[in-house]
């Protein structure tokens, strides 16, 4: 039984749990820039093949290129993961949950959230002044509800919310099918 683990990461917390995830099931791992590079003989023997990438505008980075090829794996256990500075449970992860896949896409693929944070000194200028942006204009809102605003103030700055805890789904959901196989 073989599982890989697909990533891409700007920061660090989605390879961080990309690496959870390749270690606590013995599967390998990839960057999704080398994955990219293979040919569909590469993928042929695994299992179960898992993308994490983290969020950006509600959106997981290069879902599209894994969403494309799990159209042609459906023999495999499939599961996609967000890793988004939001904390498990917002109303923004809810949203992000009912429409990152498709009807379709559902029926084959299993969609996860997995808190991340924030890491300013690894993001890039372009990412840095998009986040800068973002909080100033919030900040600007007058309606903001208390939370809100306390959201905002903590995403001025870098801050952790990864657990290890978070990959047991995942790895529960991957295992199923390899041991009714
Ligand atoms: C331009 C930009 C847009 C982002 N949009 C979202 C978002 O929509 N939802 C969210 O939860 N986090 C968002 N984030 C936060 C990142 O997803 C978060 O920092 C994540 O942990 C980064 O993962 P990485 O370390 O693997 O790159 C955004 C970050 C940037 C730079």
């Amino acid at each position: 039984m073989k599982t890989l683990i697909i990533y891409t990461s700007q920061t660090g917390f989605t390879k961080k749990y990309a690496e959870w995830l390749a270690e606590r099931m013995s599967g390998d791992l990839l960057d999704v820039k080398d994955a990219q590079k293979k040919s569909d003989d590469y993928f042929a023997d695994y299992d179960a093949i898992c993308y994490g990438g983290w969020l950006m505008a509600g959106s997981i980075v290069k879902a599209k290129w894994f969403l494309g090829k799990a159209a042609t794996w459906k023999d495999k256990k499939l599961a996609i993961f967000g890793v988004g500075g939001s904390p498990n449970g917002s109303p923004d992860v809810d949203v992000f949950l009912q429409k990152a896949l498709t009807e379709e896409e559902k029926k084959y693929v299993k969609l996860f959230y997995c808190q991340g944070g924030f890491n300013y000194e690894k993001m890039n200028t372009p990412s840095k002044l998009a986040i800068k942006m973002f909080v100033s204009a919030l900040k600007k809102k007058k309606d903001a509800t208390e939370e809100e605003k306390l959201a905002f103030e903590k995403m001025s700055s870098s801050y952790d919310l990864s657990d290890v805890k978070l990959i047991e789904p995942i790895v529960e959901y991957l295992e199923e099918k390899r041991l009714e196989a």
